[in-house]
């Protein structure tokens, strides 16, 4: 197999390349060369793919069986289309890295691969789309709906979108795990939100990167959910931070209507927390049927803690900034909660 990762050299796309070369894949990269370095092992080609001559270098170096695109979290829809139409004689199938943040449901309702999804044209600039007041739609998600257009515009039947909710893991740059951890290692009374029992479905960088690589050798079309199937409730993702970490703490759990009265930002303050019933009902049956394989997220909380205590972040990131609720914020909760 030789594949074309656009990206590669960080989180997700990073480990892609790893999995494929442990497959004993040729694998070509193509990236600025501003987030990370090049696994060894690869063919690194150095370009900005919103630039139509770093695209037509890059696609002199093909041709390849699939190409696996985890590099457009932030391209409008027209920079996407001007990638696949660069590539499409050059690649034989298009593996897309998307989000449930496509869905006009999603956070609100649960959602399945029918879902209606977000309207986008395939070639709209970085203009269109809007935020709602809860945060839902989104713009991202607008953008991203294009972008999946764009794929399938260029590579019809040869493309499989993926889907994924939160993706967290050793060297997660986004600050959601590493904010719970952080946390719980400081200890106390560590204010939480309820229900305790509420199930939350993130998934393994590394197994999101397995399902990915997994794709890129197959013949199946369309799209696919990557949300953890079993999950995990969020009082036992606070027992795995606090028994790796070995944080002297206890969780405090505050109702919806409390953390709303105190202004506290879904999503970010308390990272994971969404009060919306649909946030973690996303359906992931199909992927699961072809081959999707989620490990315990207990055992995802260890590593990314292991990597922490190894390595901290990999680069700065606006993201992990956003991450986290103020102390004095929470230490003003945790009083009205007695
Ligand atoms: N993290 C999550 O929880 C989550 C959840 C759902 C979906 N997703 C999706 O998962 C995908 C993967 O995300 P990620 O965080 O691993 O990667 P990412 O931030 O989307 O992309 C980073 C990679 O793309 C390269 N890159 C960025 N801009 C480029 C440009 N103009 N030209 C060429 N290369 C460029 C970077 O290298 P250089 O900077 O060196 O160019 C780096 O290798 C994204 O599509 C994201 O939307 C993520």
């Amino acid at each position: 197999m030789r594949i074309l990762v656009m990206g590669g050299t960080w989180f997700l796309g990073k480990q892609i390349v790893q999995q494929a070369l442990a497959r004993g894949w040729d694998v070509t990269t193509f990236n600025r060369g501003r987030s990370g370095a090049d696994v060894p092992g690869v063919q690194a080609v150095r370009g900005d793919r919103t630039v139509a001559d770093d695209l037509s270098r890059l696609a002199s170096s093909g041709p390849w069986d699939a190409v696996v695109d985890t590099s457009s979290s932030e391209m409008p829809p027209r920079d996407v289309l001007r990638a696949v139409r660069a590539l499409r004689k050059r690649a034989r199938r298009w593996v897309h890295v998307s989000t449930v943040s496509v869905y006009q449901g999603w956070p609100h309702q649960p959602i399945t691969e029918t879902s209606p999804v977000l309207d986008c044209p395939p070639d709209a600039d970085e203009s269109f789309g809007w935020t709602g007041a809860d945060g839902s739609p989104t713009a991202y998600g607008f953008q991203k709906a294009g972008a999946e257009r764009a794929v399938q515009q260029a590579f019809g039947d040869s493309c499989v979108l993926l889907r994924p909710g939160a993706i967290l893991g050793p060297e997660e740059y986004v600050g959601r795990l590493p904010w719970w951890l952080a946390r719980t290692a400081r200890g106390g009374r560590v204010l939480a939100p309820a229900p305790a029992e509420r199930h939350i479905q993130p998934v393994d960088v590394r197994d999101v990167a397995r399902f990915a690589v997994d794709q890129a050798a197959a013949t199946s079309a369309g799209a696919y959910n990557i949300t953890h199937p079993e999950g995990i409730t969020f009082q036992g993702f606070l027992d795995a931070c606090f028994t790796v970490t070995r944080g002297p703490g206890r969780p405090v759990w505050a109702e919806p209507g409390l953390l709303s009265e105190h202004a506290v930002k879904q999503w970010t303050e308390l990272p994971l927390w969404r009060a919306h019933k649909g946030v973690w009902a996303v359906d992931s049956t199909r992927a699961a049927g072809d081959g999707l394989r989620c490990r315990p997220l207990v055992e995802t909380i260890a590593d990314t803690w292991a990597w922490l205590q190894d390595d901290g972040r990999p680069v700065d990131h606006p993201r992990w900034a956003e991450h986290g609720i103020d102390p004095d914020k929470e230490a003003k909760i945790l009083a009205a909660l007695g």
